[in-house]
């Protein structure tokens, strides 16, 4: 009797990418990072792709292997990009320094790919983002985690584990990071750590990918100087991303960095890059002034959104949860008290047609995380907010412990 083979790879079989948490139709969503539908800068967009087009028919076209936009994809936009990350690149930062990638989660999978060999020790945040889980899963890289508090990653236990792979000959080669709105914490990485993160990536020698996905979306306080401006060594690669700022549909992310790495990722880069349109159209989407004047009301808007939030979280969720008020990114992380079945609570909260992720999706091992939920705030309308967060507040309290006695 002749087996069906299976065509998948081991790979593909063991570490599968799901999207997790896209249900059907939920009646209140606080689940993916999603921006707000309400806000897409339509207008302005279509008049950008349609002013490109007609400027230069040539942007229909790939890139050219000539001047190297190809694999580090359209000029107009790097130059507008290599302007805005300022000087974190260094006074003689060029093109060279900047390349454009399909979402920055384009950027992080080239990254993780030109870098990591199978058994190479990569560093992830524990929690983190879960794509960056299976990535490194699918790599065979060899992983280990690193607690994230208030104040992002604990550099003293990076610290830690880096010295005793290194003494043990298994030294970390990469570490992935998300400091600023980490997901799914949205802790800010203290400048201290930010520092040291920098200084122990020249001891040992390490890269450090530093996902800025996030990062413009900030509602209180003053920015944070990357990990990439205390960098003196060229191992910092930064990332970053239109898709929670403009729309994901652009697909449009980057890599900014020293030239050398971005040679290695252009190296290892098979997609043909970027679509030359969507990246002039971005350009002068930016030089217009649209970008800032768009960001301005999204920032008021997610702010509002976030506070909320927040307000109904208070009202429905107290002495039951407990979190902190994001000062930006698109995302709630409440802590379930002991007292909240989580299972049941989330169970409940599902079936009454709430969709949020269970804190288990962002730790490489599921048993942590039970008692934690990512609720975001970015999709959902504004005026189901509280709505949504009543069906969530009753189905804790109807799950806690004392409820069930
Ligand atoms: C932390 C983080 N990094 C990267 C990405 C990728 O975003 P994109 O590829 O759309 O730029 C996401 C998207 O959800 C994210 O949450």
């Amino acid at each position: 009797v002749s087996k069906t083979p299976d065509l998948r790879a081991a790979a593909a079989r063991l570490t599968p990418f799901t999207y997790v948490g896209a249900q059907s139709a939920p009646g209140w969503s606080f689940t993916g990072g999603f921006p707000d539908p309400a806000h897409f800068p339509f207008e302005e967009l279509l008049a950008c792709l349609s002013d490109a087009a007609l400027e230069d028919p040539g942007v229909l076209q790939y890139g050219g292997p000539v001047d190297e936009t190809l694999r580090y994809g359209e000029s107009t936009l790097r130059a507008e990009l290599l302007h805005r990350l300022g000087d974190d690149l260094g006074p003689s930062a060029d093109l060279a320094n900047v390349m454009l990638t399909t979402g920055s989660i384009g950027a992080i999978e080239l990254a993780f790919r030109a870098f990591l060999d199978p058994g190479d020790v990569v560093a992830l945040e524990s929690p983190t983002w879960p794509a960056a889980i299976v990535m490194a899963r699918q790599l065979r890289a060899k992983l280990v985690t690193v607690p994230v508090d208030r104040d992002g990653l604990s550099v003293d236990q990076l610290a830690e584990v880096v010295a005793s792979l290194d003494a043990q000959g298994n030294p970390v080669k990469l570490v992935y990071t998300i400091p600023t709105f980490q997901t799914p914490t949205g802790s800010v990485l203290h400048p201290a750590r930010r520092a040291r993160l920098a200084a122990l990536a020249a001891e040992y020698n390490f890269l450090v990918l530093e996902d800025g996905t996030y990062a413009a979306l900030r509602y209180d306080g003053d920015p944070v100087a990357s990990v990439q401006s205390y960098d003196a060594g060229g191992r910092v690669l930064r990332v970053g991303s239109f898709s929670k700022t403009v729309a994901p549909a652009l697909r449009i992310g980057w890599a900014a960095g020293d030239a050398r790495l971005l040679e290695t990722l252009a190296s290892a880069r098979t997609d043909l890059g970027v679509s030359h349109w969507a990246a002039r159209a971005l350009a002068l989407f930016l030089r217009a002034g649209h970008y800032d004047r768009h960001l301005d009301r999204m920032l008021a808007a997610y702010r509002h959104k976030r506070d909320l939030l927040h307000a109904a979280l208070v009202r429905e969720c107290a002495g039951l949860a407990d979190w902190e008020l994001p000062a930006g990114g698109y995302f709630f992380w409440l802590r379930l008290r002991e007292l909240v079945d989580a299972g049941a609570a989330t169970q409940l909260a599902a079936d009454d047609g709430i969709a949020c992720r269970p804190g288990e999706q962002f730790f490489g091992l599921p048993a942590e995380g039970a008692q934690l939920l990512r609720i975001a705030f970015s999709q959902i309308a504004e005026d189901r907010i509280d709505e949504g967060i009543a069906v969530l507040g009753r189905a804790l309290r109807a799950s806690s412990r004392k409820a069930q006695a």
